[in-house]
């Protein structure tokens, strides 16, 4: 890890009015979550053209079923995972009042469970279960606990079905997150980009959004009310399509331990 990148982005995180961050599965891999598209990641496992949404309305009693087979072959649980320094150093980062909210792409309500308490969830969370006739909420837990394997896909009281309250693939952004996640991207002048490869739209281009630059998304607002560059800062193990294009730099690393350094030399120089 550069040391001296650290000392950078504490300063910067410091100096800044309105800090944001963007995180990816990478920062839940020290959490024993394994990532999507790494080298062992789930798509390499798991066939991804089964989480399109279409899919799901076409076959929702098999894409239960591998949602299910996933659960139990992973050697992984979303519910019994525990946060890491990543998720820790971030809600730290919001109790300082540096950091005004995470917006997350993970749906394993880690962030959350580490204190965090601006959390956009921009994918939806696993952990709970929508019908998509009346959209009445469910926790996943209580779904499995009266799961039929022989009598799927799961239904609510209304008859419709259920249905994991993750963003498939194809599927609308839930209206709420798309708003406060664009508003914080517009709003932001530092933006922590944290484990993703930022390969997936429209998540990928917040961090662009934060530093000005035009896209579709953005639409005709910034020709009148140019935005200020906001600093992007990349933490990754790896760098992505972001670095030297979007991102100020790189700082490379597991996300817990760049973090919590992060936050180990603030609370110095702040001498708390
Ligand atoms: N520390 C820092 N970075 C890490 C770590 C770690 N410990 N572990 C992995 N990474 C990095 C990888 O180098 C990679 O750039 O995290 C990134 C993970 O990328 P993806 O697997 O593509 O995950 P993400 O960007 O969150 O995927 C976006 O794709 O299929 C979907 O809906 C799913 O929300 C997900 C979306």
């Amino acid at each position: 890890m550069d040391l001296s990148l650290v000392e950078k982005a504490a300063t910067l995180l410091i100096k800044s009015r309105y800090a944001v961050a963007l995180t990816g599965a990478g920062i839940s891999t020290e959490s024993g979550i394994p990532d999507f598209r790494s080298p062992g990641g789930i798509w390499e496992r798991y066939d991804p053209s089964v989480f399109y949404y279409q899919r799901f309305l076409a076959e929702p009693a098999f894409v239960w079923k591998t949602i299910i087979e996933m659960g139990n072959d992973t050697g992984f649980s979303l519910f019994t995972a525990e946060p890491n320094k990543g998720h820790e150093a971030l809600a730290t980062l919001e109790d300082m009042g540096i950091l005004k909210s995470v917006i997350t792409q993970n749906i394993d309500n880690l962030h959350q469970k580490a204190g965090s308490r601006r959390v956009i969830e921009f994918h939806g969370n696993m952990l709970y279960v929508k019908c998509i006739k009346c959209a009445r909420k469910y926790t996943y837990e209580e779904v499995l606990d009266r799961l039929d394997m022989d009598n799927l896909p799961p239904r609510c009281e209304c008859g419709g079905v259920l249905k994991p309250d993750a963003v498939f693939f194809g599927e609308a952004i839930p209206q709420m997150a798309m708003t406060e996640a664009f508003s914080e991207a517009n709003m932001c002048d530092l933006m922590l980009v944290v484990g993703t490869s930022a390969q997936v739209e429209p998540a990928a281009s917040l961090p662009s959004m934060a530093k000005g630059q035009r896209s579709m998304l953005s639409g005709m607002a910034d020709l009148f009310f140019p935005k200020e560059k906001a600093y992007v800062i990349e933490i990754n193990k790896e760098s992505t399509s972001l670095t030297d294009v979007v991102s100020d730099f790189l700082i490379k690393g597991a996300a817990g331990e760049v973090l919590s350094r992060i936050v180990e030399r603030i609370k110095e120089l702040k001498g708390i």
